[in-house]
Protein backbone atom coordinates (compact mmCIF):
# COMPACT_ATOMS: atom_id res chain seq x y z
CA UNK A 1 0.00 0.00 0.00
CA UNK A 2 1.40 3.64 -0.72
CA UNK A 3 0.18 5.07 2.31
CA UNK A 4 1.34 8.64 0.43
CA UNK A 5 -0.88 8.29 -1.96
CA UNK A 6 -4.00 6.97 0.63
CA UNK A 7 -3.48 10.01 2.33
CA UNK A 8 -3.85 11.98 -0.71
CA UNK A 9 -7.13 10.20 -1.68
CA UNK A 10 -7.90 11.08 1.56
CA UNK A 11 -7.55 14.74 0.71
CA UNK A 12 -9.61 14.51 -2.13
CA UNK A 13 -12.42 12.60 -0.83
CA UNK A 14 -12.66 15.10 2.09
CA UNK A 15 -12.38 18.42 0.17
CA UNK A 16 -14.90 20.90 -0.55
CA UNK A 17 -13.32 22.63 -3.21
CA UNK A 18 -10.19 21.50 -5.39
CA UNK A 19 -8.23 23.39 -7.73
CA UNK A 20 -6.25 21.67 -10.43
CA UNK A 21 -2.90 23.10 -12.15
CA UNK A 22 -1.64 20.81 -15.14
CA UNK A 23 1.76 21.44 -17.15
CA UNK A 24 3.34 19.77 -20.21
CA UNK A 25 3.98 17.10 -18.18
CA UNK A 26 0.43 15.64 -17.89
CA UNK A 27 0.40 15.74 -22.01
CA UNK A 28 4.09 14.00 -22.19
CA UNK A 29 2.35 10.33 -21.95
CA UNK A 30 0.40 11.64 -25.36
CA UNK A 31 3.42 12.42 -27.33
CA UNK A 32 3.44 16.10 -26.93
CA UNK A 33 7.14 17.55 -25.84
CA UNK A 34 7.56 19.07 -22.68
CA UNK A 35 9.13 22.51 -22.79
CA UNK A 36 12.08 22.18 -20.60
CA UNK A 37 13.19 18.60 -21.52
CA UNK A 38 16.58 18.52 -23.65
CA UNK A 39 16.83 16.79 -26.82
CA UNK A 40 12.88 16.04 -26.82
CA UNK A 41 11.58 18.43 -29.42
CA UNK A 42 14.52 17.44 -32.42
CA UNK A 43 12.47 16.19 -35.59
CA UNK A 44 13.60 15.53 -39.01
CA UNK A 45 10.26 16.87 -39.47
CA UNK A 46 11.09 20.04 -37.77
CA UNK A 47 14.19 21.61 -39.48
CA UNK A 48 13.28 25.05 -40.02
CA UNK A 49 11.99 26.44 -36.93
CA UNK A 50 14.13 24.43 -34.50
CA UNK A 51 16.88 26.33 -35.91
CA UNK A 52 15.24 29.62 -33.92
CA UNK A 53 14.99 29.68 -29.79
CA UNK A 54 10.91 28.82 -29.30
CA UNK A 55 10.85 32.34 -27.47
CA UNK A 56 11.78 34.63 -30.43
CA UNK A 57 9.31 32.79 -32.41
CA UNK A 58 6.52 32.77 -29.84
CA UNK A 59 5.94 36.06 -29.66
CA UNK A 60 4.40 39.14 -31.64
CA UNK A 61 7.68 40.07 -32.56
CA UNK A 62 8.50 37.17 -34.01
CA UNK A 63 5.36 36.99 -35.70
CA UNK A 64 5.75 40.14 -37.38
CA UNK A 65 9.97 39.69 -38.00
CA UNK A 66 9.03 36.10 -39.12
CA UNK A 67 5.08 35.52 -40.12
CA UNK A 68 5.31 32.52 -42.49
CA UNK A 69 7.94 30.99 -40.23
CA UNK A 70 5.97 31.05 -37.20
CA UNK A 71 2.66 30.13 -39.14
CA UNK A 72 4.14 27.15 -40.23
CA UNK A 73 5.51 26.05 -36.73
CA UNK A 74 1.74 26.81 -34.87
CA UNK A 75 0.10 24.65 -38.09
CA UNK A 76 3.00 21.60 -38.09
CA UNK A 77 2.57 21.82 -33.64
CA UNK A 78 -1.37 21.66 -34.33
CA UNK A 79 -0.91 18.61 -36.22
CA UNK A 80 0.74 17.03 -33.85
CA UNK A 81 -1.41 17.80 -31.30
CA UNK A 82 -4.27 16.64 -33.07
CA UNK A 83 -3.17 13.86 -33.61
CA UNK A 84 -2.65 12.18 -30.62
CA UNK A 85 -4.97 11.46 -27.73
CA UNK A 86 -5.93 12.30 -24.32
CA UNK A 87 -4.13 9.57 -22.20
CA UNK A 88 -5.01 8.10 -18.70
CA UNK A 89 -3.69 11.53 -16.90
CA UNK A 90 -6.31 13.42 -18.43
CA UNK A 91 -9.16 10.76 -18.50
CA UNK A 92 -8.52 10.41 -14.56
CA UNK A 93 -8.71 13.91 -14.00
CA UNK A 94 -12.48 13.84 -16.01
CA UNK A 95 -13.18 11.65 -13.86
CA UNK A 96 -12.31 12.83 -10.65
CA UNK A 97 -14.10 16.23 -11.88
CA UNK A 98 -17.62 14.15 -12.07
CA UNK A 99 -16.77 12.08 -8.98
CA UNK A 100 -16.48 15.23 -6.94
CA UNK A 101 -19.56 16.70 -8.49
CA UNK A 102 -21.35 18.83 -6.87
CA UNK A 103 -18.71 20.09 -5.09
CA UNK A 104 -16.36 22.67 -7.32
CA UNK A 105 -13.63 20.79 -8.92
CA UNK A 106 -11.14 24.16 -11.09
CA UNK A 107 -8.74 22.71 -13.81
CA UNK A 108 -6.18 25.27 -14.59
CA UNK A 109 -4.33 24.03 -17.14
CA UNK A 110 -0.82 26.11 -18.89
CA UNK A 111 -1.07 23.72 -21.34
CA UNK A 112 -2.21 24.80 -25.13
CA UNK A 113 -3.16 21.58 -26.39
CA UNK A 114 -6.54 21.26 -25.61
CA UNK A 115 -6.23 17.60 -24.83
CA UNK A 116 -8.24 18.17 -21.38
CA UNK A 117 -10.87 18.86 -23.47
CA UNK A 118 -10.70 16.22 -25.58
CA UNK A 119 -10.93 13.53 -22.19
CA UNK A 120 -14.19 15.89 -21.54
CA UNK A 121 -13.10 17.56 -18.18
CA UNK A 122 -15.59 20.19 -18.00
CA UNK A 123 -14.43 23.48 -15.87
CA UNK A 124 -11.03 23.90 -17.84
CA UNK A 125 -9.07 27.46 -17.89
CA UNK A 126 -6.39 27.76 -20.09
CA UNK A 127 -4.34 29.83 -18.99
CA UNK A 128 -1.70 30.36 -22.01
CA UNK A 129 -4.82 29.88 -24.48
CA UNK A 130 -4.51 27.43 -27.33
CA UNK A 131 -3.22 26.26 -30.63
CA UNK A 132 -6.22 25.55 -32.41
CA UNK A 133 -8.45 27.88 -32.42
CA UNK A 134 -7.29 31.40 -34.34
CA UNK A 135 -7.76 35.47 -34.69
CA UNK A 136 -6.63 38.32 -36.06
CA UNK A 137 -3.09 39.89 -35.35
CA UNK A 138 -4.49 43.32 -35.22
CA UNK A 139 -7.96 43.58 -33.65
CA UNK A 140 -8.63 39.87 -32.27
CA UNK A 141 -11.36 38.85 -34.93
CA UNK A 142 -12.19 35.24 -33.79
CA UNK A 143 -11.20 32.94 -37.07
CA UNK A 144 -14.05 30.17 -37.89
CA UNK A 145 -12.20 27.26 -39.86
CA UNK A 146 -8.38 28.13 -40.82
CA UNK A 147 -7.12 25.75 -43.71
CA UNK A 148 -3.93 23.40 -42.75
CA UNK A 149 -0.43 23.22 -44.68
CA UNK A 150 -0.54 26.80 -45.82
CA UNK A 151 2.66 28.76 -45.90
CA UNK A 152 1.37 32.01 -44.81
CA UNK A 153 -0.96 33.17 -42.58
CA UNK A 154 -4.63 33.89 -44.01
CA UNK A 155 -5.78 36.98 -43.49
CA UNK A 156 -9.21 37.92 -41.34
CA UNK A 157 -12.74 38.02 -43.48
CA UNK A 158 -14.25 39.74 -40.93
CA UNK A 159 -15.66 42.79 -42.64
CA UNK A 160 -12.29 45.07 -44.19
CA UNK A 161 -10.10 43.51 -41.83
CA UNK A 162 -7.99 41.65 -43.61
CA UNK A 163 -5.45 41.59 -40.74
CA UNK A 164 -3.04 38.75 -40.46
CA UNK A 165 -4.23 35.67 -38.19
CA UNK A 166 -2.16 34.03 -35.59
CA UNK A 167 -2.93 31.44 -33.03
CA UNK A 168 -4.86 32.13 -29.78
CA UNK A 169 -1.98 31.42 -27.46
CA UNK A 170 -0.50 34.05 -25.00
CA UNK A 171 3.07 34.64 -26.60
CA UNK A 172 5.70 35.66 -24.59
CA UNK A 173 5.80 39.33 -23.75
CA UNK A 174 2.07 39.42 -23.93
CA UNK A 175 -0.35 39.62 -20.87
CA UNK A 176 -2.73 36.74 -19.90
CA UNK A 177 -6.71 37.18 -20.52
CA UNK A 178 -7.54 38.87 -17.66
CA UNK A 179 -11.01 37.00 -16.75
CA UNK A 180 -8.87 33.70 -17.25
CA UNK A 181 -6.51 34.99 -14.57
CA UNK A 182 -8.73 36.41 -12.37
CA UNK A 183 -10.93 33.14 -12.54
CA UNK A 184 -7.67 30.82 -12.07
CA UNK A 185 -6.59 32.99 -8.83
CA UNK A 186 -10.17 32.82 -7.54
CA UNK A 187 -9.93 29.36 -7.51
CA UNK A 188 -6.52 29.36 -5.70
CA UNK A 189 -7.46 31.44 -3.34
CA UNK A 190 -10.68 29.58 -2.25
CA UNK A 191 -10.12 25.89 -2.95
CA UNK A 192 -9.20 23.53 0.42
CA UNK A 193 -6.97 21.26 -2.28
CA UNK A 194 -4.18 22.00 -4.85
CA UNK A 195 -2.90 19.89 -7.11
CA UNK A 196 0.02 20.44 -9.10
CA UNK A 197 0.32 18.17 -12.24
CA UNK A 198 3.31 17.87 -14.90
CA UNK A 199 4.27 21.39 -14.49
CA UNK A 200 7.88 22.60 -13.54
CA UNK A 201 6.55 24.95 -11.61
CA UNK A 202 8.49 28.25 -13.27
CA UNK A 203 6.69 30.00 -15.41
CA UNK A 204 4.37 32.96 -13.81
CA UNK A 205 1.54 33.57 -12.98
CA UNK A 206 0.92 30.32 -12.92
CA UNK A 207 3.73 29.22 -11.21
CA UNK A 208 2.59 31.99 -8.14
CA UNK A 209 -1.01 29.62 -8.23
CA UNK A 210 0.09 27.05 -5.44
CA UNK A 211 1.31 29.42 -3.47
CA UNK A 212 -1.76 31.82 -2.95
CA UNK A 213 -3.79 28.12 -2.30
CA UNK A 214 -1.30 27.37 0.45
CA UNK A 215 -1.61 31.03 1.94
CA UNK A 216 -5.52 30.24 2.43
CA UNK A 217 -4.78 27.09 4.37
CA UNK A 218 -5.06 24.65 1.31
CA UNK A 219 -3.60 21.39 1.45
CA UNK A 220 -0.75 21.07 -1.54
CA UNK A 221 0.15 17.97 -3.61
CA UNK A 222 2.14 17.37 -6.47
CA UNK A 223 2.86 15.05 -8.86
CA UNK A 224 5.68 14.92 -10.99
CA UNK A 225 8.27 12.73 -12.31
CA UNK A 226 11.18 15.12 -10.48
CA UNK A 227 11.04 17.29 -7.70
CA UNK A 228 10.70 20.79 -8.73
CA UNK A 229 10.88 24.45 -6.88
CA UNK A 230 7.72 23.63 -5.23
CA UNK A 231 8.21 20.46 -3.99
CA UNK A 232 9.91 21.58 -0.54
CA UNK A 233 6.41 23.66 -0.09
CA UNK A 234 3.87 20.45 -0.17
CA UNK A 235 1.95 18.40 2.01
CA UNK A 236 2.28 15.27 -0.01
CA UNK A 237 4.44 14.90 -3.08
CA UNK A 238 3.43 11.87 -5.62
CA UNK A 239 6.30 11.02 -7.75
CA UNK A 240 5.57 9.46 -10.72
CA UNK A 241 3.87 9.48 -14.34
CA UNK A 242 0.78 11.16 -14.11
CA UNK A 243 -0.79 8.46 -16.66
CA UNK A 244 -0.02 5.91 -13.45
CA UNK A 245 -0.40 8.31 -10.33
CA UNK A 246 -3.70 9.86 -11.35
CA UNK A 247 -5.43 6.72 -12.49
CA UNK A 248 -4.28 4.84 -8.73
CA UNK A 249 -6.28 7.56 -7.44
CA UNK A 250 -9.11 7.69 -9.00
CA UNK A 251 -9.54 3.63 -7.81
CA UNK A 252 -8.69 4.90 -4.25
CA UNK A 253 -11.36 7.61 -3.98
CA UNK A 254 -13.70 5.40 -6.08
CA UNK A 255 -13.38 3.38 -2.81
CA UNK A 256 -13.28 5.68 -0.60
CA UNK A 257 -16.95 6.13 1.68
CA UNK A 258 -17.90 9.76 1.15
CA UNK A 259 -18.27 12.50 4.15
CA UNK A 260 -21.37 13.43 5.26
P1 LIG B 1 7.86 22.22 -18.34
O1 LIG B 1 8.39 21.56 -19.59
O2 LIG B 1 8.61 23.36 -17.78
O3 LIG B 1 7.74 21.13 -17.19
C1 LIG B 1 7.18 19.87 -17.41
C2 LIG B 1 7.19 19.15 -16.07
O4 LIG B 1 6.51 17.93 -16.24
C3 LIG B 1 8.59 18.82 -15.53
O5 LIG B 1 8.65 19.19 -14.17
C4 LIG B 1 8.69 17.30 -15.70
O6 LIG B 1 9.45 16.69 -14.66
C5 LIG B 1 7.24 16.89 -15.59
N1 LIG B 1 6.88 15.65 -16.30
C6 LIG B 1 7.32 15.22 -17.50
N2 LIG B 1 6.69 14.08 -17.85
C7 LIG B 1 5.82 13.79 -16.85
C8 LIG B 1 4.88 12.75 -16.61
N3 LIG B 1 4.66 11.77 -17.50
N4 LIG B 1 4.16 12.78 -15.46
C9 LIG B 1 4.34 13.77 -14.55
N5 LIG B 1 5.22 14.78 -14.72
C10 LIG B 1 5.95 14.80 -15.84
O7 LIG B 1 6.33 22.61 -18.66
P2 LIG B 1 5.36 23.62 -17.92
O8 LIG B 1 5.61 23.65 -16.47
O9 LIG B 1 4.01 23.30 -18.42
O10 LIG B 1 4.25 28.76 -21.64
O11 LIG B 1 5.80 25.00 -18.56
C11 LIG B 1 5.02 26.13 -18.29
C12 LIG B 1 4.98 27.07 -19.45
O12 LIG B 1 6.31 27.32 -19.93
C13 LIG B 1 4.27 26.55 -20.67
O13 LIG B 1 2.88 26.67 -20.60
C14 LIG B 1 4.83 27.45 -21.75
C15 LIG B 1 6.29 27.50 -21.35
O14 LIG B 1 6.93 28.69 -21.61
C16 LIG B 1 3.75 29.34 -22.76
O15 LIG B 1 3.75 28.78 -23.84
C17 LIG B 1 3.22 30.71 -22.54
Amino acid sequence: MNVTLELVADYIANSRKIAVLTGAGISAESGVPTFRAHGQSKSAQAPLWEKYDPSELASASGFKRHPDLVWQWYDWRRNLVENVSPNAGHHALATLEKLHAPRTFTLITQNVDRLHHRAESQNILEMHGNIVSFRCFDHHHQAAEVERNLQSPPRCNDGQCHSKLRPNVVWFGESLNPAVLNAAMAAARQCDLFLAIGTSALVQPAASLPYIAREQGAKLVEINLERTALSENVDAFLQGRSGDVLPSLVDLVKAHPRPV
